[in-house]
């Protein structure tokens, strides 16, 4: 994330490479990122598995994973040649010793073909259990040795919760220090996500009115139109608070709500980030039912095509009472954020795709045209649409032309797209090339995975202990349950229908804009 520098000569070995995050993130990254030449000239992708799979079948399922999941839609078959011998698959019974002593004779096999110590990434694609046995037998190769050149990237979900993320760390940090370990919150590769930082620290004119005095309410969306699809048997023990809030939309968060760093260092920023969940006001359990909400979705209507309830998807159980959809509202309690409410929601098989941070500015403090000049007033808005279209967006007042009075609301505009005419390199891109740089502010610290788990563990304990009676509780298709609306309508607020919707939908709003081309 901070500086241009190629990486040094890396082997990036991948356990669970047969899986899904391979084919359908990781390696269509690394061949985007070769692409780009971002790519050190000596580098190498070991995958590792289970299954017997010669190295021309590996590659060969990588193509096909590249073809359907790169940025650039179909390799381009002479890249593919230049790209595709960098890869190379190795089988292996990670329960057995003896897989870790022969990764260890390849990478030193490879540090002697090129003369010099490469870098090794340690990509666990792997479920949350198998993350510390794998880590031990790496330490039992001693692949964990070289604190320089050993990184070990660990996915989400960090743990199940906040005792079994602690004990994941405490295990990790037996094996690994803490620079070596790269905990991936994909959400926080999104172009749109890194420039809250730029946005607001790199401006003038927000950062002073970034406050309670001026904000009224935030709302963050992340939205999504996909169902549970394959994952059915991870989800049944995750769901939408710990699969999605727990992390993605509290580190949107924290980037909202975070002081102003000083430097661009690494820990700087997450230690500014730490704040702000420090900070947020913890949870009582008599107040769950004020503050969360939770959902789950039965069959319904998206883009005119029916769908299934949560219930009838593979791998999950016919009475689950797993959550597809979680609501919260948090407080964050500092000087600058004091009673500003904090809306978070997520859910599956909602509406649309669709990831917003919607900031509603409070009325003027004195109103000084009178009712009949205001057409239709509300108060400004700060939209920060983090996909599917990306960009930001400001509502404000202006009068409309005549002979009269009259306010009226606009917007101005600013999409990725218009402005810069290239496609957004995706989130696994620029955090796999982080790792590469050994940077990394992108990823959550220890203390940043705990804190988080804190946040919602009062929630998650409630909601284990009383099981919902309603679900499914909301139709596929729509904007998820009722009792996410008593959250804002506590408060006098409601959720907005996500911009870009609205924008189609009541073009009143976005009539003097360039339409969004939807
Ligand atoms: C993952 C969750 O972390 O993020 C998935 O496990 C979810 O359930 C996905 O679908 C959403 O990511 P994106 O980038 O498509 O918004």
């Amino acid at each position: 994330m901070q500086t241009l520098n190629l990486p040094k000569p890396s082997v990036f070995v991948i356990f669970g490479a047969g899986g899904d995050l391979a084919w359908r993130k990781l390696v269509p990254a690394l061949y985007d990122l070769f692409l780009d030449h971002w790519l050190p000239e000596r580098f190498a992708v070991l995958g590792v598995d289970r299954r017997e799979m010669a190295d021309e079948v590996f590659r060969q399922h990588l193509h096909e994973g590249v073809d359907l999941f790169s940025r650039r839609g179909e390799a381009d078959e002479e890249m593919w040649k230049q790209f595709s011998p960098h890869l190379s698959y190795a089988i292996a019974d990670l329960d057995d010793p003896q897989a870790f002593n022969d990764l260890a004779g390849r990478l030193s096999a490879y540090d002697k073909e090129w003369h010099m110590q490469a870098n090794h990434i340690l990509y666990l694609a792997l479920p949350t259990d198998r993350v510390e046995p794998t880590a031990q037998g790496l330490a039992k190769a001693r692949l964990n040795r070289d604190r320089q050149r050993s990184r070990v990237v660990v996915e989400k979900p960090f743990g199940y919760d906040l005792d079994s993320a602690r004990k994941l760390n405490h295990a990790l940090a037996e094996i690994f220090q803490e620079s070596q370990i790269y905990r991936i919150d994909h959400y926080l590769g999104k172009e749109t996500v890194q420039n809250i930082l730029a946005f607001r620290f790199g401006n003038t004119f927000f950062e002073p009115i970034w406050n309670r005095r001026y904000i009224d309410h935030v709302q963050i969306t992340v939205a999504e139109e996909v169902g549970v699809e394959h994952r059915g048997g991870y989800y049944e023990h995750a769901g939408a608070l710990r699969d999605m809030i727990q992390n993605h939309l509290l580190q949107i968060l924290c980037l909202k709500a975070m002081e102003a760093p000083i430097s661009f260092d690494s820990n700087e920023i997450r230690n500014k980030k730490l704040d702000v969940l420090h900070a947020i006001r913890p949870i009582q359990p008599d107040q769950i039912h004020q503050v969360a909400a939770r959902g789950q979705h039965g069959a319904g209507w998206i883009g005119g095509t029916h769908v299934a309830g949560y219930r009838s998807e593979p791998d999950v159980t016919p009475n689950s009472i797993t959550e597809t959809f979680a609501a919260v509202k948090l407080f964050v309690d500092n000087w600058r954020w004091q009673g500003v409410p904090f809306y978070l929601r997520t859910g599956k098989r909602l509406a649309a795709r669709i990831s917003e941070i919607s900031i509603h500015f409070r009325p003027v403090p004195h109103q000084t045209f009178p009712a009949s000049a205001l057409l239709d007033r509300r108060p400004n808005r700060l939209l920060i649409a983090i996909q599917p279209e990306e960009g930001i967006l400001l509502r404000f007042e202006v009068k409309q032309p005549g002979p009269a009075m009259y306010l009226t609301p606009v917007m101005m505009q600013f999409y990725y797209r218009e402005a810069f005419k290239a496609a957004s390199p995706e989130a696994y891109e620029s955090l796999l090339l982080d790792v590469m740089r050994g940077d990394a502010t992108l990823f959550m610290r220890v203390d940043q995975t705990e804190a988080a788990w804190s946040v919602i563990t009062p929630i998650l304990d409630v909601w284990e202990s009383v099981r919902p009676t309603d679900f499914p509780n909301y139709q596929a298709g729509t904007w998820g349950p009722e009792g996410a609306e008593i959250l804002t309508a506590h408060d006098g607020h409601n959720w907005v229908i996500p911009t870009f919707l609205q924008c189609q939908e009541d073009m009143a709003t976005c009539r003097v804009t360039a339409e969004p081309q939807l």
